[in-house]
């Protein structure tokens, strides 16, 4: 019998606007500078969506490039799996929306909430259905509006995020290309990286912004980074030299860095999109991965090890064969 896999087929992305730097965030009267920024995170820009531009729109034109790269059509497409934390609506999920968008119809489609881990959650949630039978084409979506929930008199936080849209096309494959994943979770750590409101009685009860205790955040992310990294290679069996590329969630310059450093692989071999995304939640990996496969750095054959960490706190990786 023939062994069934999952393998990437296609990936697209889908940046709103123009780039904003961070002195054009200066210019918008943010108490902060370009040094500052770029000294502590590594960003120097991200991009922001209008007003009408939801999640299932930035999600949409990063789907079709992906499914035209996989060459597959709306009727092939039978899951198709959003990672977001600013849907568009509290119901239907983004996934249903994005599902009308395409034209897709029929298979499940359903949102997944991990926040910055999201997309890593949802990868290794197609890769079952895939690999089970349970799916052949997997559309699977990082798409975020953070604009929307920054708190923008909040220096620590708004200067971080920016918003986007990255999408991957898994299909079933004979060979393979997942390898292998983890998930993980500690939900006692909820309070270090929250959005701690709810939409009750028509209106927002409680705190409608991102709160963060940065330092917390930044300590709890090296060390699980480090940890699931070394736990998705284990059960992969290969050795860690083996990895072509570390795609780790883009957060902050200082975190990937630390993450190779402690995994000892050099800073060439790891994908950085933060400095002109920011940190785009559940969008930064699948971004920074269709940009390495779009400019030729990543090839067939190569080992791509994805890893991310999130509110919840949430995290993960995955080990694949591109
Ligand atoms: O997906 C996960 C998302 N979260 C993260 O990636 C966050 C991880 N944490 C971090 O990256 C860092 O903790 C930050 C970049 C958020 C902050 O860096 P820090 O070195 O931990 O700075 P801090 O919060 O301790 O603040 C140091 C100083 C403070 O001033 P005083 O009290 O020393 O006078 C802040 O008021 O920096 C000030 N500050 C700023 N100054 C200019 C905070 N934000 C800014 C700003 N511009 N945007």
């Amino acid at each position: 019998m023939v062994q069934r896999f999952s393998r990437v087929a296609g990936t697209g992305s889908c940046l709103p606007g123009p780039p904003i730097t961070n002195d054009d965030l200066v210019a918008r009267g943010i108490d902060t500078s370009d040094a500052w920024i770029t000294e502590r995170t590594g960003i120097r820009a991200r991009h922001l969506a209008d007003a009408g531009q939801t999640a299932s729109a930035l999600a949409e034109p990063a789907a079709r490039v992906a499914m035209a790269a996989a060459g597959v059509g709306p009727d092939d497409v039978d899951l198709v799996i959003v990672a977001t934390s600013t849907p568009d609506f509290v119901f239907p999920s983004t996934a249903c929306l994005l599902q009308a968008r395409l034209g897709v119809r029929g298979g499940a489609a359903f949102d997944v909430q991990a926040v910055c881990s999201g997309f890593v959650y949802a990868l290794a949630t197609a890769d079952l259905f895939v690999r089970t039978g349970q799916a052949r084409c997997a559309l699977v979506v990082g798409t975020e509006v953070f604009s929307r929930i920054l708190d923008w008199k909040d220096r620590a936080t708004c200067v971080l995020f920016g918003d986007g849209a990255g999408a991957v096309v898994l299909v079933a494959d004979e060979r393979p290309g997942i390898l292998a994943s983890a998930l993980h979770a500690d939900g006692s750590q909820a309070g270090i990286l929250c959005v701690p409101g709810a939409i009750a009685g028509g209106g927002v009860i409680g705190d409608p912004f991102l709160r963060m205790d940065g330092q917390a955040v930044f300590k709890f992310a090296v060390r699980v980074l480090d940890e699931v990294a070394r736990e998705v290679v284990a059960k992969a069996g290969i050795d860690i030299a083996a990895v072509d590329w570390l795609i780790p969630h883009q957060a902050n310059l200082r975190i990937l860095n630390a993450a190779a450093r402690k995994l000892g692989l050099p800073a060439e071999r790891v994908g950085v999109t933060v400095d002109r995304h920011g940190n785009t939640s559940a969008a930064s990996v699948p971004l920074a991965l269709d940009a390495m496969i779009r400019d030729g750095r990543i090839r067939a054959g190569h080992r791509v090890l994805l890893e991310a960490v999130g509110g919840g706190f949430t995290w993960g990786a995955i080990l694949l064969e591109a």
